[in-house]
């Protein structure tokens, strides 16, 4: 509980995620404005922090009714929102953006995340007392929306969550099928299966990542990465680790895992957004059955390496079908060696690999595994861009709902294009150790057994 002592002395981070507690107030959704005061005036107004910005003068205003609410975020639910100046950031230009701190947000900062094996023991227990904490304590910034039917919005209801489950909710809220004129489709989400699937998790990864700065008020905490390229199974579901599991799955209950339940499992029908969170509906534990089932492996080395060949960000029709698309490999919807048959590898294989919560999609943020593997596909997602001097100019033009170069990555405030989400990571203050790009692909060494470093 040192670590609680602590926390009450830094003002930190940056932050942006959804829905931000003090626009869903009634009043708020009836104007619907989401410019909360920041020291008295609008988004900071006064302070030169930020202004309030109508988005009909950004961006054409389509009708939106009987159209999924998440389109052209975030106009679906605000009309009105902060746009903030400078470095400064969130939702109510109150914080300073990822890279900066100080009051003015003037200073540049630069945080650095880690193998998960590279932590001391001290660091890792630390990493998982932080979680454990996200896990178990209500957001104050955000709640989150569920509801039985998508098609009214008088039926939705915005409730309290912990930090962690917003995280794991806005992973499943980004997969949901895109309601077009009372019809689904499921061809593309706001997260995959088209090229902002990189921009939007590291997106999502500076969420958590920032939420949990401020939570333990600890500005240098960093998330870790698992490197699972030279591994045979999965030598971090371990006790010592991220816990290990029995023949059903069931985390073994020496860890704080074992008693994390799953937001949002269960009646994964397409009309709901996480009707369980309610408490009305049980909810499942955390499942986990690495390497168990036959058809998967974890992707290799040379997967990596083939991966990272492909210079081209992304290719028509930038869906699960594009060919030599560097997105499409690494997403893991095409063969890395070929670039042009279909095949289930890297990002896709490793959360089938892992099986249980992980390998439902929708639901797999839950997991704090997921974590670890995003962290790991931001790594070779950067390693990319600085390997082809990628930027905001390398992402193409499509027109996939949530993919387009000047969208907002939903659902995140304030505002971030998609095509910004497309440059290197010290726009966003962090970078990755092992950042060597002749040591990444050539290097020889290997982590040491998880054993000797426990
Ligand atoms: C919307 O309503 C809120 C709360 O009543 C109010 O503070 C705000 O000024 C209104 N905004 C606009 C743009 O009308
Ligand atoms: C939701 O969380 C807020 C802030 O922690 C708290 O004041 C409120 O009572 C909670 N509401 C419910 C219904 O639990
Ligand atoms: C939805 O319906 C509107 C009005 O009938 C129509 O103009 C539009 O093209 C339709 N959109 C799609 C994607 O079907
Ligand atoms: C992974 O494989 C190694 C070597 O076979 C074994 O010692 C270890 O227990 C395995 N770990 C898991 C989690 O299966
Ligand atoms: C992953 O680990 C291997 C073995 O240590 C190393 O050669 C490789 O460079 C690492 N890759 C990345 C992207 O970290």
């Amino acid at each position: 509980m040192l670590l609680l002592l602590l926390s009450l002395t830094l003002a930190i981070g940056s932050s942006h995620g959804q829905f931000p507690r003090v626009c869903m107030t009634e009043d708020a959704q009836l104007n619907k404005t989401c410019c909360p005061l920041w020291n008295g005036s609008p988004c900071g107004r006064n302070a030169k922090r930020g202004v309030c910005v109508d988005w009909k003068s950004k961006r054409s205003f389509k009708d939106i009714q009987h159209y999924d609410d998440r389109l052209n975020w975030p106009q679906g639910h605000f009309a009105f929102t902060c746009e903030c100046f400078g470095n400064y950031g969130g939702f109510n230009c109150g914080r300073c953006k990822p890279g900066y701190s100080g009051d003015k947000c003037d200073k540049p900062r630069t945080v650095v995340r880690k193998e998960i094996r590279e932590l001391s023991v001290l660091e890792r227990r630390r990493f998982f007392s932080y979680l454990n904490l996200a896990k178990y304590t209500i957001s104050k910034n955000y709640v989150i929306l569920v509801t039985g039917d998508r098609h009214h919005r008088g039926t939705y209801k915005f409730i309290n969550a912990t930090i962690y489950d917003v995280f794991a909710w806005i992973h499943y809220y980004a997969m949901k099928p895109i309601l077009m004129n009372s019809t689904f489709t499921s061809k593309t989400n706001y997260a995959h299966a088209g090229p902002a699937f990189p921009g939007w998790h590291r997106r999502l990864l500076l969420f958590l990542e920032s939420e949990i700065q401020e939570l333990m008020g600890d500005e240098d905490f960093t998330l870790p990465y698992y490197n699972w390229s030279h591994e045979k199974n999965c030598s971090i579901c371990t006790e010592d680790f991220l816990g290990s599991n029995d023949l059903q799955g069931n985390i073994i209950s020496s860890s704080y895992f074992a008693s994390w339940g799953a937001i949002c499992s269960g009646y994964n029908y397409v009309d709901a957004y996480c009707r369980s969170a309610e408490r009305r509906f049980p909810v499942e534990n955390l499942l986990r059955k690495p390497g168990r089932n036959p058809s998967t492996r974890l992707p290799t080395y040379l997967d990596v390496q083939h991966t990272l060949k492909w210079k081209t960000f992304d290719t028509e029709p930038f869906d699960s079908t594009s060919k030599y698309s560097f997105r499409n490999c690494l997403e893991g919807f095409l063969n890395p060696l070929d670039g042009k048959s279909e095949d289930e590898n890297m990002h896709n294989m490793f959360h089938d690999y892992i099986g249980g919560t992980m390998s439902q999609v929708p639901i797999s943020g839950n997991d704090p595994i997921f974590i670890l593997h995003h962290a790991y596909i931001d790594k070779l997602y950067e390693v990319w861009i600085r390997k082809y001097n990628a930027t905001p100019e390398t992402y193409p033009e499509n027109n996939h709902r949530g993919h387009r170069p000047l969208e907002c990555a939903m659902p995140f405030l304030p505002c971030v294009t998609n095509k910004h989400l497309l440059q290197t990571s010290t726009a966003y203050g962090y970078e990755y150790t092992h950042m060597d790009l002749r040591d990444v692909e050539h290097a020889e060494t290997s982590y040491s057994s998880v054993h000797v470093l426990y």
